[in-house]
């Protein structure tokens, strides 16, 4: 037993939990993601799954995204990313929705799975009706070998490294990586795209890395914030556009490992229900970075603030405006409104995290949670 002990020390690499020690693996992650496929200076990127069937991606009619959990969220950025620089229409489903839902799919449809452990039963089963009806599968997956692996015509692989702790953080990023080269390709594919924005993503993603690296910077003051909030019964996280997914990301994290009931809303939603919920017990978590309906979440800002509500934002770097607003703000660094996924998600992720080690919760293995779920 001791020897099983020591051996998990070793694996943690000097930090208490897994999902810390993976919240901080990040930046790398994120950079072997993207390693021999990104050649920046040279304008290309390198994936041959999506190269030996860009006609497949091309003649596409749409493209379904099938995926559970934290990759389902990941599939919800993936929307925005395909539409905003592809402009390719695409479906994010749940794989048990969609496999039991007599979809209608035929052979002109591309269906990406995404799963980190690539043995999700429910992704899988999605996967194999929709190869049934003829269309062709993509698989996003993290575990090399994995049954979804193997299961779909091609694909490709995250290359986070071994995932540990139950609640997904390096999985969720580096998914949203791939799926933003394969967007970047496919844009430039389609012809879509200039070239000066295409060079544009192709170097700004080379930055994420480092600005991730900052974004975690806020480690401490994130603590700080975790302590007031940690006896909370009821969260609400908001978000627009690219955030959006974000928001709902933020708030699974949170009920996952603190058990602390927690929801994702769409900001502008907020006026058709949970706004009747907020008083000055009601902590909301805000997405509000510069780019990306910035004014609009601002006045959602004002609209939670005049009901007492504690406004908790996420906003970029240098922000004066929902400074004056906010109870707290934590910064990230700026970067194209597509990839701010990439840096909001990491102050979200952290919180999570603090507050549950706060409440004395296990935040490597969570109640009744499994990593990756074989059944239905
Ligand atoms: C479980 C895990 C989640 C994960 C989900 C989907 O619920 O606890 O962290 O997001 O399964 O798993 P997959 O391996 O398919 O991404």
């Amino acid at each position: 037993l001791e020897l099983q002990m020591n051996l998990e020390e070793i694996e943690k690499g000097g930090y208490d939990h897994f999902m810390l020690k993976e919240i901080y693996e990040q930046p790398r992650a994120i950079k072997d993601t993207y390693r021999g496929r990104l050649l920046a200076d040279q304008g290309i990127i390198r994936m041959a799954g999506i190269d030996q069937n860009m006609e497949k991606f091309l003649n596409a009619n749409r493209i379904i995204i099938v995926a559970c959990g934290t990759s389902w969220h990941a599939g919800l950025v993936a929307e925005y990313i395909f539409e905003d620089l592809a402009r390719i229409s695409v479906e994010v489903e749940y794989a048990s929705e969609f496999r039991y839902r007599n979809p209608v799919i035929t052979d002109k449809d591309v269906l990406i799975a995404i799963s980190q452990s690539g043995e999700t039963a429910d992704t899988l089963a999605a996967i194999k009706l929709a190869k049934e009806k003829g269309a062709f599968v993509f698989g996003v997956c993290n575990v090399v070998g994995s049954s979804i692996a193997r299961e779909t015509d091609a694909g490709a692989y995250t290359h986070a490294g071994p995932e540990i702790g139950v609640a997904s953080t390096k999985a969720f990023t580096t998914q949203i990586t791939v799926l933003t080269l394969i967007a970047l390709k496919l844009a430039k594919a389609k012809g879509v795209f200039s070239e000066s924005r295409y060079h544009e993503y192709l170097t700004e993603l080379e930055t994420i890395p480092s600005k991730v690296e900052k974004a975690l910077q806020s480690n401490t003051l994130i603590e700080i914030i975790a302590d007031v909030y940690k006896d909370s019964t009821n969260c609400l996280y908001l978000g627009r556009g690219y955030n959006f997914p974000v928001a709902l990301e933020g708030a699974l994290k949170l009920k996952e490992i603190s058990y602390i009931h927690a929801e994702g809303y769409p900001a502008a939603e907020m006026k058709h229900g949970p706004i009747a919920l907020i008083d000055e017990h009601m902590p909301v978590f805000v997405i509000a970075t510069k780019k990306g309906h910035y004014e609009k979440v601002v006045s959602n800002i004002q609209e939670i603030k005049s009901r007492k509500g504690k406004i908790i934002a996420i906003v970029t770097e240098g922000d004066e405006q929902v400074r004056d607003l906010a109870d707290h703000v934590i910064e990230v660094p700026e970067t194209l409104e597509s990839l701010t996924p990439l840096l909001t998600t990491i102050p979200l992720q952290l919180l999570s995290y603090h507050i549950a080690v706060m409440r004395g919760c296990n935040v490597d293995q969570p109640r009744n949670l499994a990593k990756s779920v074989t059944v239905e």
